[in-house]
């Protein structure tokens, strides 16, 4: 047993592993280019009260999730435990709304959250993010969905639905808390602590509530679908109009109200038909009071996060391969001494001309760097003994075919290159 592990729910992202995190981000970065979004990256804590204020009271994450700590100064923090609110304090903080092209921002990193660990859910996980500040239009909402879904049809991914559901504004909150009110109140006894709380303060979340007994009890409570005031309904025809025109398929779903507080009006999931319990791969929607509640104009903003953690495992379920791992360009071999000095200038031109070489040089005999270069998988070997030194030569290998021959040192990074450039 080792000594040392990682902490419960976190995990190490391995070489074998790390070359499929590259093609996924490096896939998210340009879907969020070909939409004209813009990265940004904050810091990974914040002041807590960014969370407490925006995320909920009674949401989960804040209630039970947060990993808060002090500093020495006494000043309350929290590892975010979501980007949305860290990217509107950043947007304010730096003015960014007066700035050009600053509305449109995605990002990409770890998240925290103190939940009980399994398969697609771990305490540090990493998100997908985008954020669209200052558009009230419908057309937005249907445009934030339509690259949410660009995305994971780039990636190959076919075995998902998006769902959708609008939940309303203020004003249309009023009625239906009191329609769920009446119709939780009657089951008090059989909801848990956490939302015999919420019945009284924030009665939206306990159609959230992870608690099966909970989860039971909600299946018939009302729709918000059926309480929204004339222009949350206009908005919501309006946004699925747009998504008939994109030609995305969507279902609506009156039960998502998503695990966070500050959405309003559009909310969506795209939900894996293959993994099991944590198949939500996207979440996301508008939030209409977020940026004045952080100190800011009063605009709106919508986005959506997702989880790189359960995108891989939906790729591995619909058996999608990615691009293939780093391997080395050329293992270089060398024999003697002599060999070794002339074989350091030529790596380091090598890899000045961009060739990726590799080179041990605890190895001294042909058969150990031979060996080493098959388990490397480099595509060509150059292997460079006193003999051929003396000939003002060197040998190069194709590792695939097993042809060698050998070339004049001097023209030996030309032909390299040419051989890399038509292989
Ligand atoms: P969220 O629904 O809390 O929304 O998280 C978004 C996605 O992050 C989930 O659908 C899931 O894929 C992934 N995720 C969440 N928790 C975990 C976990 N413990 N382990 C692994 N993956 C997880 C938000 O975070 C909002 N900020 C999204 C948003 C952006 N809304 C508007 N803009």
């Amino acid at each position: 047993m080792p000594k040392y592990k990682a902490p419960r729910g976190t995990y190490d992202i391995l070489p074998g592993e790390s070359y499929k995190w590259q093609y996924v981000r490096a896939l998210f970065r340009q879907t969020a280019r070909l939409f004209n979004y813009r990265e940004i990256e904050t810091p990974i804590f914040e002041d807590s009260n960014i969370f407490e204020r925006t995320v909920g009271d009674t949401s989960d994450i804040v209630e039970k999730e947060m990993y808060k700590f002090q500093d020495k100064k006494g000043r309350i923090f929290a590892l975010r435990p979501e980007g949305t609110a860290s990217v509107v304090r950043a947007y304010i903080e730096n003015g960014l709304h007066v700035k050009n092209n600053t509305s449109k921002l995605f990002y990409l990193g770890p998240m925290f959250r103190y939940d009980r660990p399994q398969k697609g859910r771990h305490r540090q996980f990493y998100q997908y993010g985008i954020e669209n500040i200052g558009s009230v239009s419908p057309y937005i909402d249907a445009e934030v969905i339509a690259l949410a879904d660009h995305f994971l049809k780039k990636l190959g991914l076919e075995n998902y639905q998006l769902q959708i559901n609008s939940i309303g504004c203020e004003n249309c909150a009023k009625d239906y808390d009191k329609a769920l009110q009446e119709y939780f109140s009657s089951y008090r006894g059989e909801l848990c602590a956490d939302c015999q709380k919420r019945l009284d303060k924030n009665p939206k979340r306990i159609l959230d509530c992870k608690v099966k007994s909970c989860q039971k009890i909600a299946v018939d409570a009302p729709s918000m679908l059926d309480y929204l005031d004339n222009d949350c309904a206009a908005n919501f025809q309006a946004l699925q109009a747009h998504l008939e025109e994109m030609e995305i398929s969507f279902k609506i779903n009156h039960r998502i109200v998503r695990g966070l507080d500050y959405y309003t009006q559009t909310a969506f999931e795209f939900v894996d038909n293959n993994l099991g319990a944590q198949n939500t791969l996207i979440g996301g929607g508008r939030y209409d009071g977020l940026i004045k509640k952080l100190g800011g104009k009063d605009q709106s903003g919508i986005g959506f996060a997702g989880g790189f953690e359960r995108l891989l495992l939906a790729m591995k379920t619909e058996k999608i391969g990615f691009a293939t791992e780093d391997i080395p360009d050329l293992y270089f071999v060398n024999i003697g001494s002599k060999a070794q000095k002339t074989g350091i200038k030529i790596m380091q031109e090598l890899r000045q001309n961009d060739v990726s070489v590799e080179f041990d040089p605890d190895r001294t005999s042909i058969s150990s760097q031979m060996k080493a270069a098959n388990r490397a998988g480099a595509k060509f070997c150059l292997i460079l003994g006193e003999d051929e030194l003396v000939k003002k030569r060197v040998i190069l290998k194709d590792m695939a075919s097993g042809v060698q021959h050998e070339y004049p040192l001097d023209s030996i990074i030309s032909e390299i290159r040419n051989r890399l450039a038509s292989s």
